[in-house]
């Protein structure tokens, strides 16, 4: 039986988020420049994509570029910031004719104007799709949401219209980058890094986390699917102990 069909369809998380690691030690280990590694993850984009949709995670959330990545060798960053533009205008008809409807969260305002431009063309036409919700983490920083999201609360508490009593979790969860979006149930990193690397500082409280050796170049639909069947397999306790749990499954 291939992994796929050894998915429980009724416990598919609603949301997975990735982050793509593992594009330059991959075209390293082959001889290549950095950015053929990029240009070949691109391909795992789509596998994740389909496989995502085909089992119907409603949230895909993939981390393509942080607020620290701006640090790294000026050609390498404009090579990723041309390869987003192209993508994206390339993708943008497989991405409606595939019904999924693309997001981005991160300081989009202050990506170079052609790739924001070509990135919020796509969003605003892909806006009336109802399947797979792509969203692009694009310079991004965990650190950063969450201080923007400290600042629209202070501000709103200081011209009154929130109580201190009503800084609930749902509140701080509204002020993020990822309001109306539920937490991630999985977290998927690729490469062998097991760090968080400044992603989804407050969404990922509870999240499972899968970290795999591969690199993200040879990321396909199976390596999708065999996280998701490993979440399957967990016991997600939220500070429980499995006898409780299994008491809650007896009383549904
Ligand atoms: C992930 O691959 C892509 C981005 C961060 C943009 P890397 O470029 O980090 O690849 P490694 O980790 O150096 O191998
Ligand atoms: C995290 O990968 C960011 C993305 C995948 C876009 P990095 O390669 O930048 O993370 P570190 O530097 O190894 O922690
Ligand atoms: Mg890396």
């Amino acid at each position: 039986m291939n992994i796929k069909e050894k998915l429980d369809t009724d416990n598919i998380p609603q949301h997975v988020a990735i982050i793509m690691d593992g594009n330059g030690r991959w075209a390293k280990e082959k001889g290549e420049m950095r950015l053929f590694g990029h240009a070949t993850g691109v391909e795992s984009v789509r596998e994740a994509l389909t496989a995502a949709s085909e089992v119907k995670v409603k949230y895909l959330t993939l981390y393509a570029f942080s607020t620290e990545n701006w640090k790294r060798p000026k050609e390498e960053v404009d090579g990723l910031m041309d390869l987003l533009v192209n993508t994206i205008a390339n993708e943008a008809e497989s991405l409606n004719k595939n019904n999924v409807k693309l997001n981005a969260i991160g300081k989009i305002e202050d990506l170079p104007d052609g790739c924001r431009n070509e990135l919020l063309k796509a969003i605003e036409d892909t806006s009336k799709n109802t399947g797979t919700n792509l969203i692009l983490a694009l310079n991004y920083s965990a650190k950063m949401e969450i201080k923007d999201a400290i600042k629209k609360i202070a501000s709103e508490y200081k011209e009154g219209s929130i109580e201190l009593d009503e800084i609930t979790d749902e509140l701080v969860s509204d002020h993020l980058y990822t309001s109306g979006i539920p937490d991630p149930e999985l977290m998927i990193r690729t490469s062998g890094e097991i760090r968080i690397s400044n992603f989804l500082l407050w969404q990922l409280a509870y999240s499972e986390l899968h970290f795999t050796p591969i690199f993200w170049p040879e990321f396909k639909k199976e390596d999708f699917y065999q996280a998701i069947y490993e979440y399957q397999n967990r016991e997600r306790r939220f500070g429980l102990v499995g006898d409780q749990l299994k008491e809650q499954k007896n009383d549904e």
